[in-house]
Parts: C-alpha cells; sequence; structure tokens
C-alpha cells in the first residue's frame, strides 16, 4: 500500500487518501511533547558489539558496524576470492522512465497483469468497460503484492496476494471515476484477495497456464473458516454466522508468508477502510478508533451492495477481518483458515521460521505509524510429515520492545500482562494488548523477513512523519529513539534483531540498523542515510523484505516517487539487494511511473525471480506495461539472467 500520498495529502483523482491519511483525518491525533528527552538517550548509546557509527543526533549502528570481527574478517576473505563480490551485477540508475529496467545481462518480460483471465473461458480485459464482476471474478486481480511458488509433482504453482483497487483507475472509464452500481463493486471485491495460478515456460517465457487444475480465485466472498483462540467468541458472531466460525472473504492482502508444510499464508491490511456506517449518528467504540473503523469507508462503496459492510447493522463484521489466512495453494477445494492466534492487526506480512528447538515462530508488523512489531511462537513443535493443524491455532503472542541501548524483549501478550478478560480477547483486540504491555511504537512496520543463514530477522520500517511529533490511534507515545531514531522520519530504516543464543524463541535479542535510508545529495545531517546509502543507491521507504537462498536481502520500495526536493535524484520505486555480511546495497531494479515494487518469489530452479509491479499510475501518469494510451496494469514480471544463470 502506497504511502506518499502524505506529502499532498490526496491523489490526482481528488479524493484518494492513503490509508493513513483517511485513518487520521477523521480521528486527528493531538501533538506530542516531550519527546526531546528521548533523543538524548539515544544519542548515549555507543558501542553496542564495538564500533558503533554515529549519524547526525542518532546514535545507532550500520551495515557491518554490528558484526563480530571473525564475521567481517570472513566477508574480506569471500571479496578477495571473488572480486566483483556477492552483488555481481552493474547497479541499475535511478530514474523516471515509464517501464522495468534491469542491470545488463537480465531481462524481464510480463507473467500476468491486472484482469488477464485464468481460465480459456473467460473474457480477455477489456480498456473500455475495465471489465466486469463476471469478467473480473475469473481474472488476475488489481494491485499483485506479496507472493510464494509452491513446487507440485514439477509443476510451478504461484500464489499471489491482490491488495486493493484505485478507483481512479478500477472506475477511470467513468466521469465520476468511483463504483456506481452493484456490478462495480462485484468487480472492484473481486479484485481483491488472492489469485493461485499455475505458471509454465514457453518458448523461454512464464506464463499462465489457462485451465489448470491449480487455478482458484479467491476474492472478498470466499468462504473462510475462523480457527484458533478468537474463533466462537462473542465478538466474532453475525446474524449470518451466529457461531462466529465462518466468515466470507479476505481482502486488503497485502505481504505473505508460507510454511513448511507447503501453505500460503496471506494477510489482511487495511481491512478496516471497507466498512462504513448507514447511521452516521452511530457512536464509534474505542475498538473501531483504533483499528480505524469508521462511519465512512475509502471509497469502495461495498456496503452499497453487501450490507455486512455496514457497520450500523453488522457491528461485529470488521472484528472478523484484520488477520493471516492459510490457505493451501494446490488444494483449490480447500478453505482457507484464518489464523486468528497471529492477531488482529493491520498485518503486512508473516515471516515464519522455525526454531532451533521445533517451535514454530511468525514475525509480523502492523502497518501504521507507531504501532507494534509482533512475534508469534507455537506450543507445539513441526516435524516434518507431522500433524501441522494446530501449530497456528495455539501458542501465545508477544510485542516487541527495543531499548536504546541495542538490547530489547519480547513481551508476552497474555491476560496476565495486558488485564485482558482472555486469550481471545487480545487475539482480536491486538493492538490494545501492546498498548498494555508498553511495546515499542514503530516506524509503520512492513515486511519481515529472516536470514536463512543465521538467527536474525530484518524489518522495514518504512516511514512515520508522526515520529516524535503525534502519538498512535491509541495514544501512545512516538518518541524518537532506539530503532525510530529520526523526528518526522521521512525516508525510512531497516532494524535487524538478533535472537539471545541463536533461539528464536529466546525472550530477549540484540538489534541495529542495517540501514538508515536518506538523501546524502540533499542533506548532511541524519537524513543523508547510514554510511551504506550514496547517491548511486540511494532510495526511500523500504517495505517489501525477502531473503534468497545466497542469504542476500532483497528490498523493495513504496515511497515518494516525487524525484524532488528530499527525494531528489531518487526517481521512481525500486529494487535494491544488500548484503548483510558488508553492509552494501545495491540498485537492481526500476519500475514504471507511480508504482510500487512488492512481492518476490523464486523459482523452482532459482533462474526466474518473479516480481510485482503494484499501481503503476496511481496519479494518472503511467500507460505500464501497454505504453501508447493504454490504461495502467498492476502486473507480475519475470526476470532472468541473459545466459540463464542463478538468480538467488
Ligand atoms: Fe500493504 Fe504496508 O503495505
Ligand atoms: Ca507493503
Ligand atoms: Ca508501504
Amino acid at each position: 500500500m502506497t504511502d506518499h500520498h502524505d506529502h499532498s495529502g490526496r491523489s490526482a483523482a481528488g479524493d484518494e487518501l492513503s490509508f493513513d491519511a483517511f485513518d487520521e483525518s477523521s480521528d486527528p491525533r493531538p501533538e506530542e511533547t516531550g519527546f526531546d528527552l528521548v533523543v538524548e538517550e539515544a544519542v548515549s548509546r555507543r558501542g553496542f558489539l564495538g564500533g558503533a557509527v554515529a549519524v547526525g543526533t542518532g546514535a545507532f549502528l550500520t551495515g557491518t558496524a554490528a558484526l563480530t570481527v571473525a564475521d567481517a574478517r570472513a566477508a574480506a576473505r569471500n571479496a578477495a576470492r571473488n572480486a566483483t563480490g556477492r552483488l555481481a551485477f552493474k547497479a541499475v540508475a535511478a530514474g523516471t522512465d515509464d517501464t522495468v529496467t534491469v542491470p545488463e545481462g537480465y531481462r524481464w518480460h510480463i507473467v500476468v497483469r491486472w484482469g488477464d483471465p485464468l481460465w480459456s473461458g473467460g473474457k480477455a480485459f477489456d480498456p473500455a468497460t475495465r471489465g466486469t464482476g463476471a469478467s473480473q471474478e475469473r481474472a488476475f486481480g488489481d494491485n499483485t503484492d506479496g507472493m510464494a511458488l509452491f513446487m507440485a509433482g514439477g509443476r510451478s504453482i504461484l500464489a499471489v496476494n491482490n491488495e486493493y483497487t484505485n478507483r481512479s483507475i478500477m472506475y477511470g472509464m467513468r466521469d465520476s471515476m468511483k463504483p456506481e452500481n452493484a456490478d462495480d463493486v462485484r468487480k472492484g471485491k473481486a479484485a481483491h484477495g488472492v489469485s493461485v495460478m499455475e505458471v509454465a515456460q514457453s518458448g523461454g517465457k512464464w506464463q499462465v497456464v489457462k485451465d489448470s487444475p491449480f487455478n482458484r480465485r479467491i476474492t472478498a466472498d470466499t468462504p473462510m473458516e475462523i480457527t484458533g483462540p478468537a474463533a466462537g467468541h462473542d465478538l466474532l458472531k453475525t446474524k449470518a454466522d451466529p457461531a462466529g466460525r465462518r466468515s466470507l472473504g479476505t481482502w486488503n492482502n497485502c505481504g505473505n508468508g508460507r510454511t513448511p508444510w507447503g501453505t500460503y499464508l496471506t494477510c489482511e491490511e487495511n481491512f478496516n477502510g471497507y466498512f462504513s456506517s448507514s447511521d452516521k449518528a452511530l457512536a464509534l467504540s474505542p475498538a473501531f478508533r483504533r483499528y480505524g473503523i469508521r462511519h465512512k469507508d475509502w471509497g469502495y462503496a461495498w456496503a452499497t451492495a453487501d450490507e455486512r459492510f455496514d457497520i450500523a447493522k453488522h457491528p461485529n463484521e470488521p472484528n472478523r477481518a484484520g488477520y493471516v489466512v492459510e490457505i493451501d495453494p494446490l488444494d483449490p477445494a480447500s478453505t482457507p483458515k484464518k489464523r486468528t492466534a497471529l492477531g488482529r492487526i493491520k498485518h503486512e506480512n508473516a515471516e515464519l521460521v522455525v526454531a532451533a528447538n521445533g517451535r514454530i515462530v511468525v514475525y509480523m508488523g502492523d502497518d501504521e505509524r507507531g504501532e507494534y512489531l509482533y512475534r508469534y511462537v507455537s506450543d507445539g513443535v513441526y516435524a516434518a510429515g507431522g500433524n501441522t493443524g494446530d501449530l497456528l491455532d495455539r501458542g501465545t503472542l508477544y510485542a516487541a520492545r527495543f531499548n536504546a541501548d541495542g538490547t530489547g524483549e519480547w513481551l508476552a501478550l497474555t491476560p496476565q500482562t495486558t488485564g485482558m478478560a482472555s486469550r481471545a480477547e487480545i487475539c482480536i483486540h491486538t493492538r490494545m494488548a501492546a498498548s498494555a504491555v508498553k511495546a515499542t511504537t514503530m516506524d509503520r512496520p512492513e515486511w519481515v523477513a529472516a536470514n536463512p543463514h543465521r538467527a536474525e530477522a530484518y524489518c522495514a520500517l518504512t516511514n512515520n512523519k508522526n515520529r516524535g511529533k503525534k502519538p498512535n490511534a491509541g495514544g501512545d507515545a512516538a518518541p524518537v529513539g532506539g530503532p525510530n531514531p529520526r523526528a518526522g522520519n521521512k525516508y525510512g530504516q531497516i532494524v535487524r534483531w538478533r535472537p539471545a543464543n541463536g533461539d528464536h524463541t529466546a525472550k530477549t535479542f540484540s538489534w541495529d540498523l542495517y540501514v538508515l535510508a536518506g538523501n546524502p545529495a540533499v542533506h548532511k545531517d541524519d537524513r543523508k542515510g547510514s554510511d551504506n546509502v550514496n547517491p548511486g543507491n540511494f532510495f526511500n521507504s523500504p517495505d517489501g523484505l525477502a531473503f534468497d537462498s545466497r542469504g542476500l536481502l532483497w528490498i523493495q520500495t513504496d515511497g515518494n516517487y516525487s524525484n524532488a526536493g528530499d527525494f531528489a535524484g531518487m526517481g521512481n520505486n525500486q529494487m535494491l539487494i544488500g548484503d548483510p555480511a558488508t553492509g552494501e546495497i545495491k540498485r537492481f531494479l526500476v519500475g514504471p511511473k507511480e508504482c510500487e515494487i512488492t512481492g518476490v518469489a523464486f523459482s523452482g530452479d532459482r533462474r526466474t525471480v518473479f516480481v510485482g509491479v503494484q499501481h503503476p499510475g496511481e496519479r494518472g501518469n503511467s500507460h505500464w506495461p501497454g505504453g501508447g494510451d493504454s490504461v495502467p496494469r498492476s502486473a507480475v514480471i519475470a526476470i532472468a539472467r541473459d545466459d540463464g544463470g542463478v538468480i538467488g
């Protein structure tokens, strides 16, 4: 989900606020005072693990700073052995072209675009109508986001999130640029959710295998099972589902995860913006306020055609969204499961690791200004081929506290620690639980990625204009300090942590910043970024993160693409690759105009990387990928080396 609208407040469509701006517009937050005290605390933090690098007013660690001397020597030896290093490609220059640019020696092509049918009986995308409810239900959804590739007997199954729609594009054939009737709403709901499809190479290009038995559309109307502690709770009961165990649909599916037992995790992020109230005098509960449930929706008009989105009539319906949903991508008849044990937040992604003791650990960010970073730890242990049915239902949620001295701890969210009545309530009102234990308010936690080669995880903190200025939606202070070291943070940073004793279930961890994004061409203070940022690789608003098999970190951006002022020289949104061992970061890809780059998956032979290009032309200034005066369409692309070598 883009957030760059923050800078202008409104898009070219005139009335499409970013989700965050929308949430705050109806719930203005008071100015915060006294945060300067915490700046001093951050400044005093030096010498964590040796070699701290101080930038501007905040003292924190970057690049190689947190590595041991042995790590650094090993990295140097490796670099000497391979003169081209581990980032052996020529960096792509920042740019503003309306296309995708990859390094010399690499090529890309389109795999699937918004509106492309997944079945041969489907209707090809019609730019005059931009589709109908019926055509969209048989076609790839809009705004591609997180994805994962699964192998089944040599066949490649790609599961892809379709996060949301831009109504100026979806309904751009109309003067109003809005949904105007029930079929418009049906189309919009069908453009959300998840697209599961077989892909295969033909003539050197990956394409959708139409009519594959694996192909499936999951939309805002697909039946779901609710599992875990909150299933059956009174807060989840509705007229249509008096048991509180069956809901319809998933929407605003942002990042993803995957399990070692072969399932796909899709994460419901800005689920709130779809609800509205037919009673404009309806009192909004504190929980509605915390989660951004308002009288008005974000412009989707779903309640006009489906009354479950009317909170005046169905006040518990919003409690049935905001979860991580588990999908079996190889069984199109399976019912997706909303795993309430993983909490109800604006879920970005769900990075799952198997801890050394066999427990399942899932790291999750809540992407809103001043919200929290979470961890789930299963009660049971994973064994290949064993029963995995309740590993995501029985366990404990934690929220992260980061201390200024480079240490941190996971705060368990239990009835005892939070004062809340039950685990069910904690799983439904998770934000309030994390506030109760005084976790650290973060600069919009986006994707988490775990290093496959060591017990270490990274989280993109994309930006936070409120840092040091305003509290979060629950009134929790957002002081400058720790992993959130800059007031009014425009550029974002990536924090990483290492669990004590290499154990992802440990209570404590140490942390540092892998990169502090910034613009060294414009600023000399802490806005210039960390030492591993330079005019050759600068970027803003890191968002998507994923490790490849080599232990390199792919970084995707969803930021300000104005290429002016604080963002001069950065160009369009992009994808970079970082080497955690050296701190080096190189730009690998630049996207078309007004897109964000989000979602990454590798083919089974790791010779192709699939990448998502979301909302090109969200302000009306792109015709990618068709060119000419065509309708811009979000798409998944495939990138390979010219020599066919392994890419990740
Ligand atoms: Fe869907 Fe926070 O990005
Ligand atoms: Ca994102
Ligand atoms: Ca984002």
